[in-house]
């Protein structure tokens, strides 16, 4: 179903309402990384360059339906103000009385309303329709370019779409679908996916999905544990879910049927008692100690396969990547993904931990694409549908 852009709206001095997901982190009341605003700059600027007056709604942490003031927008309002050095009017609510008096002084192409957090009101995450109709504010036109949200069925993000003839999507989320596009559909090949974190039940989905489309896929983080369970060896006290073992068996036959090579760690950092070591698979984790990251062995053998990769996604750390001890694997994808990017891979980033390892070693402009989606990333890969998009749908 075809889409509307930002070019075929009609924002021209427009009230334009635009969903954006300013789901910063923040630090001691203010923004600690600002990706996720400046991503949204160029369909603001559009906005402003045409005269519209683009009344922001956006959503930040989880507040459960309640005003809680440590998830204000306002930080993220400031932040704003700065990087678009234009004027931003933050209004301390989404709804009623005082977001009407702020619009009716707040002059089109100049500024951007900021509203107050959706979330602190149980509508929005009810996808309450009389909630959406109550966050209308008289726009004539609705943008969601908010990509990182696109897979939450939320009253912002799809029951208010159907108030509105004129809907699309922002600049962001184009190009966000364009590049996810290119890995789902004509991917360079050899294609190589690098899957870390916690958990197995979180990415199942995306990991069957992927081994359909990709030509190696490499598994770290402590998900791992359950696959190598799966495969038989002693992983020691390290976190695995055991009612997963089927799931991981499934997959291991799956690659093996396809004739993929799905990589796991054959050596593991472990850790008891303050003491850390590397042990191999084979030998096998002892009983009382913890698989923390990949080892030095596994780290070789997965940027040896990220060398000969011309494209690459990469998604989760592969150890405990918090703490200095375990951040060595992570660090080494990090590197060994910016310099596939050199030698000119396609190289696509998602999830905030991933993407803060390539932050931390300076790297982040290193690769082609970091998306600002964590969850919306895998559900679209997964091939799952986006309650976001469709309902911006044209009939
Ligand atoms: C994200 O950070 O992935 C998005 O902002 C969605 O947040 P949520 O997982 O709280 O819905």
């Amino acid at each position: 179903m075809p889409l509307r852009s930002l070019g075929e709206l009609p924002i021209a001095s427009a009230r334009v309402l635009v969903r954006l997901d300013l789901n910063v982190p923040l630090r001691e009341g203010a923004v600690a990384d600002d990706s996720r605003i400046r991503a949204v700059l160029p369909t603001l600027e559009a906005l402003l360059n045409a005269g519209a007056l683009p009344i922001v709604l956006s959503h930040l942490g989880r507040p459960k339906g309640q005003v809680r003031p440590e998830y204000s927008l306002a930080p993220v309002a400031q932040r704003l103000a700065v990087l678009l050095d234009r004027p931003v009017l933050f209004v301390p609510d989404c709804i009623g009385e005082a977001v009407s008096a702020a619009l009716q002084r707040a002059q089109p192409g100049k500024e951007v309303v900021v509203l107050e957090n959706v979330r602190f009101y149980p509508g929005e995450e009810a996808n309450d329709k009389e909630f959406a109709a109550q966050l209308r504010h008289g726009a004539q036109v609705y943008i969601n370019d908010a990509f990182g949200v696109l897979h939450r069925a939320h009253a912002s993000v799809a029951a208010i779409a159907d108030l509105f003839e004129w809907k699309g999507i922002g600049l962001l989320v184009e190009r966000e679908l364009a590049v996810l596009e290119r890995l789902r559909s004509a991917p360079e090949r050899p294609y190589v996916a690098v899957i870390g974190g916690a958990k197995v039940s979180d990415k199942l989905d995306l990991l069957s999905a992927l081994l359909e489309r990709c030509d190696a896929l490499l598994l770290g983080g402590a998900m791992a544990f359950t696959f190598l369970r799966a495969q038989g060896h002693a992983i020691g006290s390290s976190v695995y879910e055991p009612e997963l073992e089927p799931a991981a068996q499934a997959i291991l036959q799956r690659a093996q049927a396809l004739g993929k090579q799905l990589l796991l760690p054959n050596d593991v950092l472990i850790a008891a008692n303050g003491d850390t070591r590397v042990c191999t698979v084979e030998e096998g984790i002892p009983e009382g100690w913890i698989g923390y990251d990949i080892g030095p062995a596994t780290e070789r053998r997965f940027a040896e396969l990220l060398h000969t990769a011309r494209t690459i996604f990469w998604n989760g750390p592969m150890g405990k990547y918090e703490e200095e001890r375990f951040r060595s694997g992570t660090a080494a994808v990090a590197h060994a993904v910016a310099r596939a990017t050199q030698r000119g891979a396609f190289t696509v980033v998602g999830g905030g931990d991933s993407i803060a390892a390539l932050q931390a070693l300076g790297a982040d402009t290193a690769v082609s694409h970091c998306s600002t989606g964590g969850g919306a990333t895998l559900a679209y890969l997964a091939g799952k549908p986006l309650p976001g998009l469709r309902a911006l749908e044209q009939s």
